[in-house]
């Protein structure tokens, strides 16, 4: 059944290996021991990553909780769980399913986390209340969520670029990952799901491309196509030349693209 599922959806393996292989160096990695930290992550522990992708977190905590816990980790995507199953570890219980109703008893968990994914979803809200209902009573929800675009001039720039040389649709794809930076918007996310209590901190990573050309390929060959957004490489070109015109300024002299990008952490105890 997997290896047949593999080849069905081979096509979307290669996009989810591009994403494993241009984004997530690039923008993920660096809060995976914030998010783990934020939760109380330690040896021992129950845990589920919701929202996996291809794992980067999911690792991360399966180093933590060690031998003796037990890490489960959720993504509706079966292609981003063909790459982060064949990542591994093995150890992990990889399912997929769906944020908002998920397949797993009530206070199954020790901590819940999840990182880039619940502005995604198409009901943030219900989410929330699935990932409150399987974590213990004592134990921690940690969510990251990137900050909003008025405060990252370098995608706001590249999310214009794609609106106007090949279409508001596409422009409006690249802001979406952006739509819970207001930090009331997610305070009110969760106070909607029932989660008063809920501590914000967070703070500036760094997004780093070695290139612009790199930087817009991320984009187009590791997520667009999950958006069912193919570019064709003309459109492709016009893109990247205007963007190496708008990103001029977070270009060093090597090429590689550098800017600030602010991220915000929620978490949350359940009584
Ligand atoms: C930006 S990626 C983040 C993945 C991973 N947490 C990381 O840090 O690399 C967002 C992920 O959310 C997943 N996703 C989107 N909607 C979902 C839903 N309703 N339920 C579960 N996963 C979902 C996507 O398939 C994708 O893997």
């Amino acid at each position: 059944m997997e290896k047949e599922l593999g080849e069905a959806s081979q096509p979307f393996e290669r996009v989810a290996q591009a994403y494993e292989q241009m984004l997530v160096p690039a923008l993920f990695d660096q809060w995976t021991d914030t998010v783990a930290d934020a939760a109380g992550v330690r040896e021992g522990q129950r845990v589920l990553d919701v929202a996996c992708g291809t794992g980067v977190l999911t690792r991360t905590l399966a180093q933590r909780v060690g031998e003796q816990g037990a890490v489960s980790a959720l993504d509706i995507n079966p292609a981003m769980l063909t790459v982060a199953r064949a990542r591994g570890p093995q150890t992990v219980d990889w399912k997929q399913g769906a944020a908002g109703a998920l397949p797993y008893g009530d206070g199954q968990f020790d901590a819940v986390v999840s990182q880039f994914g619940l502005m995604l979803f198409p009901d943030p809200e219900m989410a929330l209340r699935e990932m409150m209902r399987v974590v213990v009573p004592g134990g921690r929800l940690a969510v990251a969520v990137f900050g909003s675009l008025d405060k990252l001039p370098a995608y706001a720039a590249v999310a214009d670029i794609y609106a106007r040389v090949v279409g508001e649709n596409v422009g409006q794809a690249l802001r979406s990952p952006f739509a819970l930076g207001d930090p009331e918007a997610l305070a009110s996310c969760f106070a909607e799901a029932g989660i008063d209590d809920v501590v914000l901190t967070g703070g500036n990573g760094k997004a780093h491309f070695p290139d612009v050309t790199t930087m817009i390929l991320s984009d187009v060959r590791g997520w667009f196509p999950f958006a069912g957004i193919r570019l064709d490489d003309q459109a492709i070109e016009r893109v990247i030349r205007e963007a190496e015109r708008a990103l001029a300024r977070f270009s060093g002299p090597d090429g590689a693209v550098e800017f600030a990008i602010p991220v915000h952490i929620a978490t949350a105890l359940k009584a």
